[in-house]
């Protein structure tokens, strides 16, 4: 990955960026990195990357990602059709959950018995 590569491809933020953001701002933790242009507020996928450039930024390390700009690319589509199949299977639970027959006893605080279900 290159300097002007993006980290962040919702909110373009190339990795050139964050590094300036680190050296002038020096967030003390991964979650300041969020300042840098909004960077790992949108799909989150790049919140790991961002941790890992954080904690090589504070050990010294080489801030060298090792991904190609196009496998990253392609690895966050495949994490965010999981995350759609995951919100649909949620949305069609949901209807299911409402329709159900009963709600649930209800419990007195004190006896932590349950009420009679009829009319009050
Ligand atoms: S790629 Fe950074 S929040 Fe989506």
């Amino acid at each position: 990955m290159q300097l002007d590569d993006e980290v962040c491809l919702c909110f373009h933020v190339s990795q050139r960026k964050i590094l300036a953001h680190l050296e002038h701002e020096r967030p003390k933790c991964a979650s300041q990195l969020s300042e840098c242009f909004s960077a790992g507020t949108g799909c989150h996928w790049c919140v790991p990357f961002l941790t890992e450039l954080h904690r090589r930024w504070s050990s010294g390390e080489s801030m060298e990602l090792i991904d190609s700009p196009a496998d990253y690319a392609q690895r966050r589509q495949a994490y965010k059709a999981a995350r759609k199949q995951a919100a649909e299977a949620v949305a069609l639970r949901g209807p299911l959950v409402q329709s159900g027959p009963d709600t649930p006893p209800r419990v007195d605080p004190e006896t932590e018995s349950q009420y009679d279900q009829g009319d009050e």
